[in-house]
């Protein structure tokens, strides 16, 4: 009988006190998808959802992810456990309350995520649960253009997690893309939402790759991801090198 090939431990769930930097060389991302998946169907049932979709109903849900793409974002991050995150186009909140929320059932009680929103106008994070807001100190609210922080240096250049919700301009995503790819860490995760607006998703994962001239067959040596995909409207890449 021919011999079954050892299942990785990556199949089902990485131990919590793994660093996902340990796992990037030759690691296996074949399992991230069960994984993510069980977080995301756990908090779509979940009391919190609830009270998010009543929070956001309630304040008015014009440009705010939805359910199920929060529910993705959840997952993508209780699964990769980061310490820091940056998000574009942070408004009032949706999207970093999931964030901090799988920060929060991670225990992970030192992560900051940096949520950057242009404008004056919004109260910034305002769906945001207090619990979630103040336990860590966690959420770290910038009010400004992503582009004067970049130009100003005032967000940190090693990141493990990046989201981009900010302007969906074509132009704008791939720009994104480009700055923050190169502070992700080996086994980082770019985050995109709203991927089907233009091509500008598909197109930055594909310079990632990298392929054998003769052969046409895949350079994994070259490629420069892991992993990628997209779930819903939720775009996202896992870095390598
Ligand atoms: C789609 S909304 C974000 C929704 C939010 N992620 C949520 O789930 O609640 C987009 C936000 O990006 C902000 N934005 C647009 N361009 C930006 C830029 N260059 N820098 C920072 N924020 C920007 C807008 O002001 C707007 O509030």
């Amino acid at each position: 009988m021919k011999k079954m090939p050892a299942i990785s431990r990556l199949w089902w769930r990485r131990p919590k006190d793994t660093n996902w930097a340990e796992l990037s060389p030759g690691a296996s991302y074949h399992g991230m998808w069960d994984t993510v998946a069980r977080f995301a169907a756990e908090i779509r049932a979940s009391d919190f959802m609830a009270e998010m979709i009543r929070r956001r109903d309630a304040y008015g849900s014009e440009g705010v992810m939805g359910a199920l793409d929060c529910a993705t974002l959840y997952g993508l991050t209780r699964w990769l456990r980061p310490a820091a995150i940056v998000e574009s186009g942070g408004y009032i909140g949706m999207s970093s309350a999931f964030i901090l929320k799988a920060l929060a059932d991670e225990k992970l009680t030192a992560a900051k995520l940096y949520s950057i929103e242009l404008s004056q106008r919004c109260d910034q994070g305002a769906l945001i649960p207090d619990e979630l807001r103040s336990v860590s100190g966690g959420f770290v609210p910038m009010r400004g253009n992503v582009e004067d922080f970049l130009k100003r240096n005032a967000l940190p250049s090693a990141i493990d997690m990046f989201l981009h919700d900010s302007s969906h301009s074509y132009r704008h995503m791939f720009w994104e893309f480009r700055q923050f790819w190169p502070r992700l860490r080996d086994g980082g995760l770019l985050v995109s939402h709203d991927v089907q607006m233009n091509a500008a998703f598909p197109e930055f994962v594909a310079k990632t790759y990298a392929h054998d001239k003769e052969t046409g067959r895949l350079d994994a040596q070259r490629t420069s991801h892991y992993e990628w995909g997209r779930w819903g409207y939720i775009g996202f890449a896992i870095k390598k090198g």
